[in-house]
């Protein structure tokens, strides 16, 4: 176990309500009990929480990040959604952006760039995912794919700027299938290599059916600057685990 900063972002989807800030009482004290590790859990709710979160995990060590935002900087007339500038204004300091679930409405590696511009512009850290479907997969399209997504969602960012990627195969999210260990460090290694001949400042994660159960296992490689963590981590109990076995 190195001594690197590991991130676990909580990425709550669309699941949440105002019954569920009492679940973060646990984690805030968790957080606080273990200052002398080397950890960020950042929360990303919905937007509809956003404010909420923010308030209570204020005076706490933990972060609260958007799970997407329009690319337009100023206001304007977009039914349904939100900037970077108005998600920054909550106190909010991450976006999710790429995320698979919406490239599958139509988010391209174009518009992706766009939006992390608006973000970066807006002092909000990224977090890139990207990822190959399982067609990609078979047809052995992988790393021509994650080349393709990191060249274009990250075109004109500053080299100085600390860029996290999450590493997301589509074919992992909410399936509990996870690559081997050797497929993923093959993948993390790859996307490393591309990365930092730009960006000295990155951190990578990895995310899919990231749960208490698997967490040891994927730990092994040590490659890894943490996790972006779905169905898992809307129960502490569980983000808690997470967190506990990473640093065992
Ligand atoms: P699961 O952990 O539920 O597979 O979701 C992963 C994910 O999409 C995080 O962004």
């Amino acid at each position: 176990m190195t001594n690197k900063i590991r991130y676990f972002i909580a990425n709550w989807k669309m699941y949440g309500d105002l019954r569920s800030l009492k679940t973060l009482n646990k984690v805030i004290k968790f957080t606080r009990s273990n200052r002398n590790k080397r950890f960020r859990i950042i929360y990303c709710p919905p937007f509809t929480l956003l404010s909420s979160f923010s308030k209570i995990l204020k005076k706490s060590k933990i972060n609260v990040g958007a799970q997407n935002i329009h690319e337009d900087l100023n206001f304007g007339p977009h039914t349904g959604f939100i900037n970077s500038r108005m998600v920054k204004s909550l106190g909010v300091n991450y976006v999710i952006l790429g995320h698979s679930e919406n490239r599958v409405l139509g988010e391209t590696n174009i518009k992706i760039n766009k939006k992390v511009l608006s973000a970066l512009k807006s002092k909000l850290n990224v977090i890139l995912c990207i990822g190959e479907t399982l067609y990609e997969k078979r047809k052995k399209f992988t790393k021509k794919i994650l080349k393709k997504q990191l060249v274009q969602c990250l075109k004109g960012v500053n080299k100085k700027t600390k860029i996290i990627i999450a590493y997301e195969p589509v074919w992992s999210i909410g399936t509990g299938i996870v690559p081997n260990n050797v497929e993923l460090e093959n993948n993390i290694n790859f996307i490393k290599s591309l990365i930092k001949r730009k960006f000295k400042n990155h951190i990578i994660l990895y995310g899919g059916s990231v749960n208490p159960k698997n967490i040891e296992k994927i730990n092994q490689l040590n490659l890894l600057d943490g996790y972006l963590i779905g169905g898992a981590s809307q129960n502490s109990k569980k983000l808690i685990d997470i967190v506990k076995k990473t640093f065992n």
